[in-house]
């Protein structure tokens, strides 16, 4: 019996939420797993109501689930940072979900904004490391609103947050076993020559030592970027460090078709992860019955391959595909599917055999 904590959060949040629940509940009867759902408020209209973001005791009963699946947090009412910093990244550190895991798949039938590449030249997954770097929050402020004001933020990184993260990259190459059988180091190692240096000696040491089965290659992020748009073929598995991670992967989003289709998940291997649609939570598309739900989907699917039922979350992503595939959803864009966010979701849990 897996147990899943559900935070369906703000926005058009639940609705998706609910299509993913629909299609791993469709998955859970031919696969024949059992699974518990227990939901949880947080998000904007709790933060208005009671000032609280997520209390500690919420985190201490939420370790006791498998997995969370969770929807969109934002409110257009709550000022920018509050449920980030006091949702997401709380629960990232609380729970040590150290890895950031995204791939970047184009399917067939959803159209990228790069020229001339398809679904055989995207398809690649980012492995962002969660919890270090400048997220960490060390620094500060002194002499705040004076002409001489300065402010820190640092990148904090010790060795073994970069070789857990390392590890977990090189398993997950070897494990996808690709035609590039590859792992890139995405840095900045030419001007961060402390923490960049850090990263590529234990990409080095590592995988010298233990996965002389896979190639090492590197790129700056700032060369990665035009890569991603050039020739995003070359890639297979990137690791790479919190921030600039955050920022490729939005990249990475738009050339596998958009918000729409990108879902991720925030794991610690050894513990509880949480599983998210990447998309906002939409709020001028709220109870219409018109967002995208695909995201959602995908990330119910890796959700289930981290609880071991992976014939289930491989079933999910075909039927995901087989539904793109099909032409019968217009756009991935809210209101523009030619079909409703309940519709889609039916649709998928139609094909999931
Ligand atoms: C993401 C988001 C978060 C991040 C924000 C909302 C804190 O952009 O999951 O990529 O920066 O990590
Ligand atoms: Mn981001």
């Amino acid at each position: 019996m897996h147990k899943i904590a559900v935070l369906p959060g703000d926005g058009t949040g639940p609705e998706v939420v609910n299509e993913g629940l629909k299609v791993m509940n469709a998955a859970a009867k031919v696969y024949g797993f059992k699974y518990e759902t227990v939901n949880f408020d947080f998000g904007g209209e709790r933060y208005m109501k009671t000032g609280e973001t997520l209390p500690d005791a919420a985190i201490e009963d939420i370790k006791k689930f498998d997995t969370i699946y969770l929807g969109a947090i934002g409110h257009p009412d709550v000022k920018p940072g509050i449920l980030e910093v006091g949702i997401l990244l709380k629960m990232r550190f609380a729970l040590d979900q150290y890895i950031n895991l995204r791939p970047v798949k184009l399917y067939p039938g959803v159209e990228t904004p790069l020229k001339d590449k398809g679904p055989k030249d995207i398809d690649f997954v980012v492995v962002r490391e969660n919890t270090g770097g400048i997220y960490t929050g060390l620094g500060g402020v002194v002499q705040k609103g004076t002409p001489m004001e300065i402010a820190t933020q640092v990148m904090v990184y010790g060795r073994p947050v970069v070789e857990r993260c390392m590890k977990y990259a090189y398993e997950l190459t070897r494990k996808r076993n690709s035609a590039k059988k590859m792992l890139t180091l995405v840095h900045k190692c030419n001007v961060l020559t402390h923490c960049g240096d850090l990263w590529v000696r234990v990409h080095k040491e590592m995988g010298d030592a233990n996965y002389p089965d896979i190639k090492q290659d590197y790129n700056h992020v700032d060369a990665c970027t035009m890569w991603f748009v050039k020739q995003p073929e070359w890639y297979d598995v990137i690791v790479t460090e919190n921030l600039f991670g955050d920022i490729i992967t939005d990249l990475a989003a738009i050339i596998q078709g958009g918000l729409g289709i990108a879902a991720g998940g925030n794991i610690n291997p050894e513990g509880v992860s949480m599983f998210e649609p990447m998309g906002g939570s939409a709020p001028k598309y709220t109870g219409k019955n018109v967002i995208n739900p695909l995201a959602a989907i995908s990330a119910a699917g890796m959700m289930l391959d981290s609880l071991g039922e992976e014939k289930a979350a491989r079933a999910i992503d075909k039927a995901v595909s087989d539904v793109l595939a099909s032409g019968r959803i217009k756009s991935l864009a809210a209101g523009r599917m030619g079909m409703s966010t309940s519709e889609v979701g039916d649709f998928v849990a139609s094909l999931v055999k």
